[in-house]
């Protein structure tokens, strides 16, 4: 603890204890000391460590910027709890390899795990980290590494609240061996705490043709309420919906796949984003998107009125992405 004293302000080590309480699953002294500190050990007995502060330079212009660079090192000059809303789509493991790298399935969690460490400091507590991956199948089955590093990520703290289904609405034919296409993709849900700011109104959806049957008749259990049976708290009161023309939508999402001609052999659908930016942030929010390629996220959050920060390994993504803003920007807007 004398270690840690001596190379932290008392700020900081206030700062650590608090979130000690507040993440108890998580290894911020690793975190903290990579982060602040720096060790120098003298050769002579290659005992006597002593710790040397680190100050890293803070990046002051983020807010509505592409950054270049890999997304850990630039999130490391961005101050704690920033963001309001992290959705992103990294490279899935091993694919893409032509074009921006890919990532072993059995090192995809020890790639991913220092980032997630960076995108949970600077997540709001408030916050919500959208994860959209899906894992491939690797020597004919499924690679559990999606899973590996669901489990990883909440030893380091983070909740793991949902998970939605992205169908891919437009998905063409094929023919595999021993299995059929794949045509939907994960996006998890992680969270820093229980209370997180979500906005549910602001994606109701019409309540579709099923009401105008199921609704017409009502038994006697449709009118009261029908606790769940598991004993989950969620219940039901199908009388409720009677006369209503819009309701919550389910947890699986039913967007096409990009088919126009962005530039990135990876961009998803503008639709994915938007609908999780409306759904976890209000006007002038701020989204981070750390994998941002031809910033389809900073896209959306244009056309929401929201502030983004994107980040993007690949500098020619930024060019891209820049020209796709500016076109947005240029465009006459509506009276
Ligand atoms: C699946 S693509 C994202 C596509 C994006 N959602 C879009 O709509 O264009 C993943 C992106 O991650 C970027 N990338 C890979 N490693 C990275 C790293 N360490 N830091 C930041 N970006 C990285 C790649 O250059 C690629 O553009």
């Amino acid at each position: 603890m004398l270690v840690i004293w001596v190379g932290w302000g008392q700020t900081e080590l206030g700062e650590f204890i608090k979130r000690s309480f507040t993440y108890p699953n998580l290894s911020l002294v690793d975190d903290m000391m990579k982060k602040h500190t720096t060790f120098t050990e003298t050769k002579e007995n290659g005992i006597n460590r002593q710790l040397i502060k680190k100050t890293p330079p803070i990046q002051k212009n983020f807010i509505d910027e592409y950054l270049s660079g890999d997304c850990q090192a630039v999130l490391s000059a961005i101050p704690n709890d920033t963001f309001d809303l992290i959705v992103t789509s990294p490279p899935y493991s091993d694919s893409r390899k032509n074009t921006y790298g890919g990532v072993h399935p059995d090192k995809y969690v020890s790639w991913f795990i220092p980032k997630a460490a960076e995108f949970f400091r600077v997540l709001k507590p408030t916050g919500t980290f959208i994860l959209n991956i899906k894992e491939k199948a690797h020597n004919g089955e499924r690679h559990p590494y999606i899973l590996d590093l669901i489990l990883s990520m909440r030893k380091q703290g983070w909740l793991w609240t949902e998970e939605y289904i992205w169908v891919k609405r437009n998905c063409y034919p094929g023919k595999w061996p021993n299995r059929f296409r794949d045509s939907w993709e994960r996006c998890l849900q992680f969270n820093k705490s229980r209370k997180f700011n979500m906005y549910q109104d602001e994606v109701k959806v019409p309540v579709g043709e099923w009401a105008k049957t199921r609704l017409k008749n009502l038994s006697k259990t449709d009118k009261t309420r029908d606790e769940s049976e598991v004993g989950s708290g969620f219940g039901k009161k199908i009388s409720n919906w009677v006369g209503r023309d819009q309701v919550y939508p389910t947890n699986v999402l039913h967007f096409a796949t990009e088919c126009g001609n962005v530039g990135h052999s990876a961009a998803f659908p503008e639709a994915l984003p938007t609908w999780f930016i409306k759904l976890f942030t209000k006007k002038g929010d701020l989204v981070l998107d750390p994998f941002a390629g031809s910033g389809t996220t900073a896209l959306a959050c244009i056309k929401l009125d929201r502030n983004y920060t994107m980040v993007d390994i690949m500098p020619e993504y930024k060019e891209l992405a820049e020209r796709r803003l500016a076109n947005e920007q240029n465009k006459p807007k509506p009276d």
